[in-house]
């Protein structure tokens, strides 16, 4: 049987992370692309000689010609650049929404019965671009976050509770970035809700953590951010998708009228399939929930108006 077909687009740190996981599961056939010369052709390269030692059989090829995607399944997008000192959260968000753009639009001409997943920042931003660019339908775009925000919380609440990261399940909702929303009452260990098992202000601390995961990884490293629990968040994705699991996994969706917010990307539950999004799952808030939930949803807004009126002013 034919391999499937990844195209990870930005051979930086998360995009060649995610060629090595996707390839290295047997998932598919990866084709890594880059706008440096020689950066996406010399990481194939590498991972293509690690074949044999790992033991699988697929295809790893990289590039800077669009043409060798085509007839891509899926379709990764991690270009774009990181914030340098002295640039702002709005320099930052006109650039990485040009090249995610111009990727996309490159991409989509070649796979266009592909489903695309962003990673590129700021990320429910960028989701947009990708959707306008594209010009999928809303189920065929979807944003990387909730996975990687809701393992940050089950590693914290694993270590809390001395218990494996595998009898834990955690609920994140809404943007990625400081107001994410992470529900206790939804998270577990052996299926018990964590609001049994921990007292308030030990929760309190754990979801702080969460909110600030991406931070202590940045600080820590000094320069660049996450990128292996990203990869990883990227390729179970993936793998919903190709092998058609539905599972349910949190994940940056255009909401059309679910909960109650209508045009936007935001985090929710989603069941991911062969053909995409194939349901948002719905559940009911409590007040301080909601009243979370649409914070959250308002500052997605908030930028999602910002970069219209930068490209309105050209
Ligand atoms: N959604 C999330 O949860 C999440 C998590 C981690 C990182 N990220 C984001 O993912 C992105 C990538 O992170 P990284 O650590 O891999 O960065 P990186 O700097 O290591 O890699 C980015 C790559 O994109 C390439 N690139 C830039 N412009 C391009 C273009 N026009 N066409 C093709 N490639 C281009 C660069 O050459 C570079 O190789 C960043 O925006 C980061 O903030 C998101």
């Amino acid at each position: 049987m034919a391999h499937s077909l990844v195209t990870v687009v930005g051979a930086g740190n998360v995009g060649a992370s995610v060629a090595q996981r996707v390839a290295e599961a047997g998932l598919a056939d990866v084709v890594l692309v880059d706008i440096v010369e020689g950066l996406p052709q010399g990481k194939a390269l590498d991972l293509a000689e690690a074949a044999p030692v790992v033991g699988h059989d697929m295809k790893i090829m990289g590039t800077n010609d669009y043409a060798d995607t085509a007839g891509s399944d899926v379709i990764v997008v991690t270009s774009g650049l990181p914030r340098t000192p002295g640039m702002s959260r709005d320099d930052l968000l006109a650039k990485n929404a040009g090249i995610v753009r111009s990727v996309v639009q490159q991409a989509a001409a070649h796979s266009p019965d592909a489903i695309l997943i962003i990673v590129t920042n700021p990320l429910d931003a960028m989701c947009h671009v990708a959707l306008e660019a594209s010009a999928f339908s809303p189920e065929r775009v979807i944003g990387m976050a909730g996975v990687l925000d809701s393992a940050r919380f089950r590693s914290f609440i694993a270590q809390e509770l001395g218990v494996s990261v595998t009898s834990t399940h955690a609920f994140v909702l809404g943007g990625h970035g400081d107001t994410m929303v992470p529900l206790p009452r939804f998270s577990t260990a052996g299926g018990v809700p964590i609001t049994e098992l921990l007292d308030q202000e030990r929760i309190d601390a754990l979801v702080t953590r969460t909110r600030n995961g991406g931070a202590e990884v940045v600080a820590l490293l000094k320069s660049g951010s996450a990128f292996y629990a990203p990869a990883a968040s990227v390729a179970r994705m993936v793998d919903s998708i190709l092998n058609d699991r539905n599972e349910i996994l949190p994940c940056a969706a255009y909401l059309q009228g679910e909960y109650g917010v209508d045009g936007l990307f935001v985090g929710v539950p989603v069941k991911l399939g062969r053909t995409g999004i194939t349901q948002v799952v719905e559940i009911d808030l409590q007040d301080d929930e909601r009243a979370a939930f649409d914070q959250s949803a308002a500052a997605v807004r908030e930028l999602v108006e910002a970069m219209s009126r930068m490209s309105a002013a050209g």
